[in-house]
């Protein structure tokens, strides 16, 4: 009997990060029968995602509402999933990082009885409330799962010192960089091309150093983001050779500050989330990274790209140990004075955009994949 595989995600970057899984079970239908089911946490951002990833879902819970609460959120995802769970009986299911998609799926896959499976496993900050509520959703999902795929020797340390017994878990390299693997060999396959790229061609200086940010964090809304316009705000007005870019997240608590404080500066260009291969060409263009995204930190140093990142805490240590992620927080006058250094000095500018590898070489997926098939 084939083995039944549910999929499980929500958002954006689960999708980036899980997309190269449901590839990778799809190469072994022969002994596995994996459905893929999307809580639809987020819409047009997921479904870029699966448009680009050429990926169906079996389900579609199809939750996200305006301005969604947490309280709601959990309860739909938890109750949707009762009569998937239910219908299809899955053997394992595999849930993705930290979002509430993850922390309610594990709660919902383990009441079903089934194997419960984490990708992405053991980051943390050790701070309960940075990220919020993202440090409980993975800590939950950790106490949860039954096996625990962990991108570094690092996660993989925090949760031996959970507890969690040695052979369940298995350091794989995060699935990001499978998936940037996939974006680049797709982007520069024969056939393809972008509308997207096609228009930032189109709107991206060529005689400017490229800012790129991007920042959607629930503990930076309200003064986190004033703080944060405002830096960017002087950034571009100080640097008339450098262009802001800001793909803007579309949580309105997230818009509403940014389009107010940045909409009518030259040199600051506010456009709607991208496409993944766009946003990774991005990436390339650019001259330095300012993000408060947990994925941009993996996918950055990879590109030899220099990232400060505009939060307190890290759950994801190993790029600032290599030199290439400097935190930041939000504070005004360090994120402007960070900035200005790596625009100022070049040799500050060299240390930080040296190429890292530190979350794998885009083996993960096949890794957990050989796992499970030797269960
Ligand atoms: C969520 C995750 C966060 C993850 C981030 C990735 C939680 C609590 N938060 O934060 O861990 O890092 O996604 O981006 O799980 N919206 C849209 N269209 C979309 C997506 C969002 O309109 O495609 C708007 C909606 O009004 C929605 C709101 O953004 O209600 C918030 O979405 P939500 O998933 O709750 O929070 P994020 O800030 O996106
Ligand atoms: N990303 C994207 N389009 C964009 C901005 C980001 O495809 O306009 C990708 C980025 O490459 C990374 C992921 O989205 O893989 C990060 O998502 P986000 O910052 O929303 O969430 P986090 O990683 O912080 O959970």
């Amino acid at each position: 009997m084939k083995k039944k595989n549910l999929i499980v995600f929500g958002t954006r970057p689960e999708a980036i990060k899980m997309a190269p899984l449901v590839k990778e079970f799809q190469i072994y239908q022969d002994i596995f029968e994996t459905k893929v089911c999307i809580t639809a946490q987020h819409r047009e951002m997921l479904d870029q995602v699966l448009d680009f990833f050429e990926i169906t879902p079996d389900y579609d819970l199809n939750l996200m509402k305006p301005n969604q609460n947490l309280y709601s959120l959990t309860a739909d995802i938890i109750t949707g999933l009762k009569t998937i769970l239910e219908e299809f009986k899955p053997d394992y299911v595999y849930v993705h990082g930290d979002t509430t998609t993850t922390m309610a799926s594990s709660i919902a896959a383990f009441y079903s009885g089934a194997k419960v499976c984490h990708v992405e496993a053991g980051l943390r900050t050790f701070n309960k409330r940075s990220p919020f509520p993202e440090e409980v959703n993975r800590s939950v999902a950790g106490s949860i799962c039954d096996y625990h795929f962990s991108p570094t020797i690092t996660s993989k340390s925090n949760l031996l010192r959970e507890n969690i017994s040695e052979e369940s878990i298995l350091v794989t390299g995060n699935t990001v960089i499978d998936a940037l693997h996939f974006s680049s060999e797709k982007v520069t396959s024969k056939n393809y091309s972008d509308e997207e790229v096609v228009m930032l061609k189109n709107i991206v200086s060529t005689s400017k150093r490229l800012v790129l940010v991007t920042g959607h964090r629930r503990e930076n809304h309200g003064q986190g983001f004033i703080n944060i316009c405002q830096a960017l705000k002087e950034i571009a007005i100080t640097n008339e050779d450098v262009e802001v870019i800001y793909p803007v997240h579309l949580n309105p608590n997230v818009q509403k500050p940014v389009y107010e404080l940045l909409n009518d500066i030259d040199n600051v260009k506010l456009i709607n989330p991208l496409s993944y291969p766009a946003f990774v060409w991005l990436m390339n263009q650019s001259y330095l990274i300012i993000t408060d995204s947990g994925g941009v930190q993996e996918e950055a140093p990879s590109l030899g790209k220099p990232v400060l990142v505009m939060r307190d805490t890290t759950e994801r240590p190993e790029a600032v140990d290599a030199g290439t992620v400097l935190l930041v927080g939000t504070d005004k006058n360090k994120i402007v004075k960070e900035t200005q250094k790596l625009l100022d000095k070049e040799e500050n500018y060299l240390l930080m955009s040296k190429l890292h590898n530190p979350y794998g070489n885009g083996k993960a997926c096949g890794q957990i994949v050989n796992f499970i098939k030797a269960l």
